[in-house]
């Protein structure tokens, strides 16, 4: 599959920097689909020891943004997401309860249509006092135009809670999040044909980059710090040839 020129981009890539500025260089109306996990602004403390991750082996650098900001980043990176989506296009935003109502609130604003708010349901060991523990998040199933977004139907009743184990990291080398490769395939699935443009601005290790490559649709990814950035490279640089037939053969 040949790269497409997408502006100043080539899609088959990642771009390391700041999405806020890269997206305004990506032309009207060009992607198809937009899976993203955007940063929380909670005082995520990325570096803590937590879970199976091991403080020393978890890169630098994760970006968070100011609680009084995150309205107005939300807004700014939304707009974009917008301008480039394709008519037929559709946008899957995947946040925690915190700051959800910034998000809903942005999206509504810019003129997306919900089409399902889907609940993502995992498995969390962390022990609670006096609240219930978290287990899920909310992902956010927008499009342009209600008569013209894609969905492939691959289940008979697709339902809008998805039950899927958050995977932990096991080699040596960790980013602080990342999302499950089923959840991205799933999206990827109902919501994309093979050779369409999946775009993540904010990449982290390159998830929706490996599931997309994996899946023969064409990818672009933004990602701001560095480390994170020459992560997702290697990791989508090692998704084999013999994979993609393999998985595309089946499909
Ligand atoms: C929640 S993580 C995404 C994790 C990703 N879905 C994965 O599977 O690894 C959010 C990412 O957004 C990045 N980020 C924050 N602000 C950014 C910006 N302005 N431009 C590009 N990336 C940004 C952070 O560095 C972080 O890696």
């Amino acid at each position: 599959m040949a790269k497409k020129k997408l502006g100043n981009f080539y899609t088959d890539e990642i771009y390391c920097g700041n999405s806020l500025e890269l997206m305004k260089e990506i032309p009207n109306e060009t992607i198809d689909l937009i899976i993203t996990d955007p940063p929380f602004a909670i005082n995520f403390k990325a570096k803590k020891n937590n879970y199976n991750r091991k403080q020393d082996n978890v890169l630098e650098g994760y970006n968070e943004i100011p609680q009084e900001k995150y309205y107005e980043f939300t807004f700014n990176w939304i707009t974009e997401c917008y301008r480039i989506i394709k008519e037929s296009g559709s946008m899957y935003v995947v946040s925690g309860w915190t700051n959800l109502k910034d998000i809903l609130n942005a999206l509504d604003e810019i003129g997306f249509l919900t089409i399902n708010h889907l609940i993502w349901k995992y498995q969390f060991g962390v022990f609670t006092k006096r609240k219930y523990v978290t287990s899920h998040y909310h992902i956010l199933f927008v499009v342009k135009n209600k008569k013209k977004y894609k969905f492939n139907k691959i289940e008979h009743y697709p339902e809008d809670v998805w039950i899927i184990k958050r995977k932990y990291w096991t080699g040596k080398i960790k980013t602080p999040t990342k999302l499950p490769v089923e959840l991205v395939k799933k999206i990827i699935l109902f919501s994309s044909d093979k050779e369409d443009i999946i775009f993540d601005p904010f990449l982290g290790s390159g998830t929706v980059a490996v599931t997309a490559k994996t899946l023969g649709r064409r990818y672009l990814g933004f990602e701001l710090v560095k480390e994170y950035c020459e992560f997702a490279k290697e990791r989508v640089s090692n998704v084999q040839m013999s994979l993609i037939n393999w998985v595309n053969d089946k499909s």
